[in-house]
């Protein structure tokens, strides 16, 4: 397959793994990579040294191209961002901040830049910041999608800018694939898809948890992490959501969350109360929520644990190993589109 984002990123398939946090380790990043995808290791649960290392042991797995993803919003993030410039790591992909200074770094070793959007208004920020690539997330998205779907958000994004878009958010698999292409984009990257194969880290309850569960069976607020999020519907959902009292909560579950950053407690609990009413909120939901989304990850505590999950779920039928995911999205997109070309020419 060719497109814009194969030749780009010098791959054979144009599909990514999403950098998910507690997901993307370096296993499945070196499996998705070496199947002839993109890999993105997650970073946001990482200290430098790991980072480090994360990325060390992605080159001993595989000699193909993979990326790295810095959420800008966490603290602690420019010194994460400076380790991934200090390894050259072929692709950067930042979201939930501003990417001018990663991009002239990542640019003056010959690396590129996906910025992760939601919003019109950031991906043309992004397409001035010097991003290589667009990652348009839309509203079916696990996690921080965007208030549009991505039906309506890739296609109108393609339209607005001259780099490369890969679509996000509500894909799983070839009909999907097929779909993103028609609609402008140049590839996917699957995050709730990818988490259940084999190759993934996450608890054998989890990945089955995102086969029994359907299309209806999740909920975007913004009240999980403070930022719009989407998550399974769950106990543990439930009660961040209800949480009356996130600041005195985040005053004990921030110690957990700066640990797994890598940063100082002490200066995290300062920022969250400094950073102005809302923003404090917003920070405490985020620190509140890390711990209950962890467990759901790596304990497969889905119920009691949150766990961001993608309306794709309802979709999702089987475990395979990531070559043969890939292989079989591939074969499914190019029947698709044959199929698709034939319907429109008969
Ligand atoms: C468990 C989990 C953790 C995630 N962590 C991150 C993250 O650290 N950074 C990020 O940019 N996106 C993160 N995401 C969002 C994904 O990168 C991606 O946008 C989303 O999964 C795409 O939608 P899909 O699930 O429909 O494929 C996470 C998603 C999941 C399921």
């Amino acid at each position: 397959m060719k497109t814009a984002i194969t030749e780009l990123f010098n791959i054979q398939y144009p599909i990514l793994l999403s950098g998910m946090t507690g997901v993307s380790t370096p296993e499945l990043v070196a499996a998705v990579s070496e199947s002839g995808g993109l890999g993105i290791l997650a970073t946001g649960n990482l200290n430098n040294d790991e980072i480090r290392h994360a990325i060390q042991h992605i080159r001993k797995m595989t000699k193909k191209p993979f990326g790295a993803n810095v959420p800008l919003i966490l603290p602690g993030s420019e010194k994460k961002a400076d380790v991934l410039i200090e390894e050259k790591v072929p692709v950067v992909n930042y979201s939930l901040g501003k990417g001018d200074r990663l991009s002239r770094a990542v640019h003056s070793y010959g690396g590129k830049v996906i910025a992760t959007v939601v919003t019109h208004k950031h991906a043309l920020a992004a397409c001035r910041d010097g991003a290589d690539a667009l990652l348009v997330t839309g509203h079916e998205a696990a996690a921080h999608g965007g208030d549009v779907t991505s039906l309506v958000l890739v296609p109108s994004i393609v339209d607005a800018v001259n780099i490369p878009v890969i679509a996000a958010g509500g894909f799983a698999d070839g009909r999907g694939l097929a779909a993103a292409i028609s609609l402008g984009a140049q590839g996917i990257a699957m995050g709730t898809r990818f988490m259940n194969t084999m190759e993934s880290p996450v608890h054998p309850r989890t990945k089955l948890a995102s086969i029994e569960k359907n299309v209806h069976d999740t909920i975007y607020t913004h009240k999980i992490d403070g930022l719009p999020c989407r998550a399974m519907k769950s106990r543990g959902t439930d009660r961040l959501i209800r949480d009356r009292i996130p600041m005195l909560r985040a005053l004990f579950t921030s110690r957990a969350a700066a640990k797994s950053f890598g940063f100082p407690w002490f200066k995290m609990f300062l920022g969250i109360l400094l950073a102005g009413w809302t923003k404090s909120i917003q920070l405490a939901r985020m620190a509140n929520a890390y711990q209950p989304i962890q467990n759901s990850l790596a304990l497969g505590n889905v119920d009691e644990g949150v766990l961001l999950l993608g309306q794709v779920t309802g979709m999702l039928h089987d475990t395979p190993t990531v070559s043969e995911l890939i292989l079989r999205i591939a074969a499914e997109a190019d029947k698709a589109l044959d199929q698709t070309g034939q319907c429109l020419r008969s």
